[in-house]
């Protein structure tokens, strides 16, 4: 069971990809504020992320949405004076290097200003935490089912801080997929919910698509199922976008699904969780959450908010990480290629 304790106020910036993002959270459960400046509208034109252009936007706003994140959790403070918090957390890694940099670098000088604990949080850690968010009273071992844009891992997490791996995919992460397919179908960025929306009245069994790996193991594989997109509409070039959509779609959740029941099984685990942007896709929540139901599973599904970038699940994995680990030194600095941190 964990120990979500009452008190404890954590200031959580996240700045990895390309939300900006500070929320207030007490006892690493209690989210006070959740503020999100999506920088969609730079990014759109240019069919994806743009770096530079994230790591400039991150820059103009980031200041005003921590003010904002303390105002909405009636932390209002006149300098020199000192907001009533316990620390202030960040995520160092993985993600842009540059967006990355400007969200440390708040962290650590208003730590350094304010004299508290500094507190480096895993982006991919983070994402575990949304999901728990919530929930209470989760049994464990839990299997997480973690797709974002980056990464599609399975994890068992035997609670907070103990993780294991248990696969991960071999090319591309889930995410990644939904928006190469919607680039190549003119669908726009991002793109897993444009697909969402153009499958909404496709046929998902128009095309039969590929579901790689589907019987072996615990590992994932996306890049076969992207190409046979590709070719199924160069051979096809009068099928509907919907069609496309709905059957790659399909595809994807099948596997997701099929994985990460085997993975629950394997383990013996308690429940199923689904966690990462992807996890906001309709058909993969109610696949997942039907397949648990008839296993009689419990599943764990986290809202909408959690589960795209936000800083509610970076400040609760600093609450965490602060009574577990201590925290953070002041010289860290950016980790593009950070990894979850595994259980030996
Ligand atoms: O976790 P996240 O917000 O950022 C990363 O840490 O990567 O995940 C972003 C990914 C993108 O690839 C986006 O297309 C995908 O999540 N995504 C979705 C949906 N909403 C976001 N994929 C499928 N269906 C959705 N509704
Ligand atoms: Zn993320």
């Amino acid at each position: 069971m964990i120990e979500w304790g009452a008190s404890g106020v954590t200031l959580g910036i996240e700045t990895s990809c390309d939300e900006t993002a500070a929320a207030v959270v007490i006892g690493g459960g209690d989210i006070r504020s959740s503020v999100v400046a999506s920088q969609v509208d730079v990014h759109a034109t240019f069919g994806g992320v743009v770096p530079e252009l994230a790591s400039r936007a991150h820059l103009e706003v980031l200041t005003v949405v921590v003010q904002r994140a303390l105002e909405e959790a009636g932390l209002t403070f006149q300098a020199p004076e000192v907001p009533a918090i316990d620390a202030v957390a960040a995520t160092v890694g993985p993600g842009l290097v540059g967006s990355l940099l400007v969200g440390v670098s708040e962290a650590k000088a208003l730590a350094l200003a304010w004299g508290l604990p500094f507190v480096g949080v895993n982006h991919l850690e983070g994402h575990l935490f949304a999901a728990l968010l919530d929930h209470r009273d989760l049994p464990w071992p839990l299997v997480v089912l973690l797709v974002s844009g980056g990464h599609t891992v399975l994890i068992s997490m035997e609670g907070p801080g103990r993780y294991r791996q248990l696969g991960q995919t071999l090319d591309d992460a889930a995410g990644e997929a939904f928006d190469k397919v919607a680039r190549f179908l003119g669908l726009g960025y991002p793109g897993g919910p444009a697909i969402e929306a153009a499958a909404a009245s496709g046929d998902p069994q128009a095309f039969a698509f590929p579901r790689a790996m589907l019987d072996e193991g615990l590992d994932l594989s996306f890049s076969g199922l992207k190409t046979a997109v590709v070719h199924a509409v160069r051979r096809s070039p009068e099928a509907s976008n919907a069609d496309v959509a709905a059957s790659f779609q399909q595809a994807v959740v099948d596997v997701l699904v099929a994985k990460a029941l085997r993975g629950a099984e394997d383990v013996g685990a308690g429940g199923l969780c689904l966690a990462g942007g992807v996890a906001a896709n309709e058909l993969l929540r109610a696949s997942l959450s039907a397949a648990c139901e008839e296993l009689r599973l419990p599943v764990y599904v986290p809202s909408l908010a959690m589960c795209t970038d936000n800083a509610a699940m970076v400040a609760a994995a600093g609450w965490f990480q602060l009574r577990q680990r201590g925290p953070s030194p002041l010289d860290t600095g950016a980790q593009p290629n950070l990894r979850l941190p595994l259980l030996p």
